[in-house]
């Protein structure tokens, strides 16, 4: 993607996946929940305890030797709670072992150690095969990665028949909470105009970036018909600005990520309270919600 500024129309509703269908914050601590939720907490420590000793969740990085890989790497290693026990990347690796952590190419999938949990910040095309292995080993997935067709997405929601699974554009708090704005904003403005503006790096493949789509999305749900415009700059990490406008008003919600490290450490939270639940689908929210009895 050349630097610039590109301006698209798209209908979310066009694309695949189920994420269209974001619960609200509010809804993931609804009080009926609560009981559930307990009891999954129970059965998945229990089955994190071995010999009466509750063991760290086992990781396998995907899409290691990335900006996203090498920020998860650095900030697992600071966990007690997580422990890394395979890097993937796309390529061979230069030294088979880093920091402890054995390192595969992605050829190499089919022998890595047992893990729980696989966190995916990759490209499209290493999705199938870091899913496929997930599926046969009974592993939770986590995948980051953005661009996806809709045939990819579709194999995440056959996957989630059989694991449980996360997959969202964005892992920050801050834009789960965004979405929940713009989709109440959307919903008290019937008829104003509706931009959203999201800037990346130059580095950055896809356009309108995942975020603005699921931003969209949410403002779609209400009746609005959202714009998009990408601007590829510098090595800007992350904004999104929603634009709703009318004659002579205009409101501007605007989330601006300022270091990647925030979705890696929200990518490595969710991993953490994903493993050991049943298949299906979450959403981000419904694991960083701050009602959920946090495990040790
Ligand atoms: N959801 C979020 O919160 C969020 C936040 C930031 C970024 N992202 C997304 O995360 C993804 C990665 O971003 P990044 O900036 O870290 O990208 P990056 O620096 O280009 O890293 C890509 C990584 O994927 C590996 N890879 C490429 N093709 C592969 C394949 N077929 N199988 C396995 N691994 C493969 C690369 O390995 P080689 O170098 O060996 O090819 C590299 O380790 C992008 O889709 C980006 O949009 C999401």
């Amino acid at each position: 993607m050349r630097p610039g500024l590109q301006t698209r129309r798209r209908r979310p509703e066009a694309r695949g996946g189920s994420l269209r269908t974001g619960r609200s914050i509010a809804g993931a601590s609804a009080p009926l929940e609560c009981r559930h939720d307990l009891d999954a907490n129970v059965s998945i420590l229990s089955s994190r305890l071995r010999g009466g000793v509750v063991t760290p969740v086992r990781i396998l990085v995907h899409g290691a030797s990335g900006r996203m890989g090498q920020a998860l790497l650095r900030l697992a290693r600071a966990r007690s709670d997580l422990e890394v026990v395979a890097a993937v990347a796309g390529s061979a690796p230069r030294q088979r072992v880093v920091d402890g952590v054995p390192h595969f190419a992605a050829s190499e999938l089919g022998g890595v150690p047992t893990f729980d949990v696989a966190v995916d910040f990759s490209l499209p095309d290493g999705l199938r095969p870091v899913l496929a292995v997930c599926e046969r080993r009974g592993a939770a997935f986590v995948s980051g990665t953005t661009g996806l067709s809709d045939d990819q997405c579709e194999a995440l929601d056959t996957a989630a028949t059989r694991i449980p699974l996360v997959w969202a554009s964005n892992f920050s708090l801050g834009v789960a909470v965004l979405q929940d704005l713009v989709r109440r904003a959307a919903g008290l403005l019937p008829g104003w105009d509706c931009d959203i503006v999201e800037s990346h790096h130059t580095r950055k493949v896809d356009a309108p970036s995942g975020t603005a789509l699921t931003l969209g999305e949410a403002a779609a749900e209400q009746g609005a018909h959202p714009r998009y415009a990408s601007l590829r700059a510098g090595d800007i990490v992350g904004e999104h600005l929603v634009q709703f406008t009318t004659r002579g008003e205009r409101i501007e919600l605007i989330h601006r990520a300022g270091d990647r490290d925030i979705f890696a450490a929200g990518a490595l939270h969710v991993a953490q309270r994903l493993a050991g639940r049943a298949p299906r689908r979450y959403q981000v929210a419904d694991l960083l919600a701050a009602t959920e009895a946090p495990l040790p």
